[in-house]
């Protein structure tokens, strides 16, 4: 029967990657057949993901959007709820939904000091409207980030974004933005150059590694951008929202940040959707004129049910997240004791692990054997020698176990004795 299921899904599978190589990223296409061993997703429940061919993996990737894992229930009857009434807004016409949504990303945030939400599609969207609203609240144009720092690829928020990989080729980038390195003396010489309008950072840097950043330097570098005047932006939306404990990180470290980012799993893995959570002071452009930063799909309805349910469901398991986390702490340091001649190192908080290797290509070759072997994970797309692992909330115990398994046999087969 497998055999039978393997030829059926073979004869299908070939035309969808004849597809993506004739009308898509070839290069892309071939990174998922050589992943999926010429299988593709077809459906996913919690913690994990079945292919064409009828195997299962366990997804501890998805670049973070899974943390509720797959098809939540609370989430997927949310939508289903708002799709059999009013999936998209007249716009014209105010809905229930999306000030809900606002309210309850205020109420989760930091009531006190975070009182205006602007709701965008992807994280890219959530940086453009926050980098807008400071240029435009300060008159200022220079923007502050950090190297290793991460924040999309849409032209202005490549701007901020830190590996050369992805601006070299589009040199100039829009408006003029510094990388400092996390050095309170880099950051004072860029700030004394005056004009800054804002600082954003990441106070664990995802796709640099899983990196966080020295909760001291954060709250200096703070410091010094307010004394220049500046905007502080704390960008969460891979690390926040429970992600690696609290719901900002930002917040929780005390740096009273002018905005927080999300995204990623805010739609519950379901619908796409970012926020920007931010201080009257930073969104006041937006108060003197609403269609200064507007988007077609900003506030989708849809994607505002899912968040909202995304967010009951994510504050509902936050104590099973963090007995998790304890978990997979444990076990991928036990791990990195098991293979010192592989691992360089592991780090990373709550739900997020950066798995370090000696070399790049030690990452890729581990990478490329962990799909086929039952496990998703995630490369690092500023960090090649890093790979990332994001578990879903929903992991349980013996999936915590099988994919520990699944690491120490790829360990083994890459690096034999
Ligand atoms: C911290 C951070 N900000 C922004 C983004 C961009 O998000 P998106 O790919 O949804 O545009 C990412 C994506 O990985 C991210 O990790």
């Amino acid at each position: 029967l497998a055999e039978l299921m393997l030829d059926a899904a073979g004869a299908d599978t070939r035309e969808t990657f004849a597809r993506i190589r004739t009308h898509m990223s070839p290069g892309q296409g071939l990174g998922q057949k050589l992943m999926g061993r010429n299988a593709v997703e077809v459906s996913g429940e919690g913690a994990v993901v079945t292919l064409s061919n009828g195997r299962e993996v366990i997804d501890f990737g998805s670049y973070g959007v899974a943390l509720l894992g797959h098809r939540p229930s609370g989430v997927v009857a949310a939508v289903e709820r708002q799709l059999a009434e009013l999936p998209a807004s007249t716009r014209v016409l105010a809905n229930t939904v999306a000030p809900a949504l606002a309210s309850r990303l205020v109420e989760l945030t930091d009531p006190a000091r975070l009182s205006r939400v602007w709701l965008g599609q992807d994280g890219a969207d959530a940086v453009e409207a926050a980098l807008k609203l400071a240029r435009v609240a300060t008159g200022r144009q220079r923007v502050l980030a950090l190297r290793g720092g991460f924040h999309g690829k849409t032209l202005g928020a490549l701007a901020v974004t830190s590996s050369t990989r992805y601006r070299s080729s589009l040199e100039p980038l829009l408006g003029p933005a510094a990388h400092i390195a996390d050095d309170l003396a880099d950051a004072r010489r860029e700030l004394a150059r005056g004009q800054t309008a804002a600082v954003i950072l990441e106070p664990v840097q995802g796709e640099g590694g899983v990196r966080a950043l020295d909760p001291g330097f954060l709250e200096d570098l703070v410091r010094v951008a307010r004394e220049a005047g500046a905007f502080v932006i704390s960008d969460e939306v891979q690390v926040g929202l429970r992600r690696c404990g609290p719901v900002s990180l930002a917040v929780e470290l005390g740096l009273d940040p002018d905005a927080v980012l999300f995204g990623k799993h805010l739609g519950g893995g379901v619908m796409p959707i970012s926020a920007l959570v931010c201080s009257n002071a930073l969104y006041a452009p937006a108060v003197h004129d609403p269609f200064l930063h507007s988007a077609t799909f900003s506030g989708h309805p849809l994607s505002c049910a899912a968040a909202l349910a995304a967010l009951d469901a994510i504050e509902e398991q936050a104590g099973r997240g963090a007995e998790l986390a304890a978990s997979i702490e444990r076990e991928l340091e036990a791990l990195a004791r098991r293979h010192p001649r592989l691992l360089v190192e592991v780090h990373g908080l709550g739900l997020a692990w950066g798995l370090e290797f000696t070399t790049p290509q030690m990452a890729g070759e581990v990478l490329a054997e962990l799909a086929p072997a039952g496990l998703l994970v995630s490369p690092c797309l500023g960090r090649a020698e890093t790979i990332r692992l994001l578990p879903p909330i929903v992991t349980t115990d013996e999936q915590l176990a099988a994919a520990v398994d699944v690491l120490d046999s790829v360990f083994r087969m890459v690096m034999p004795g």
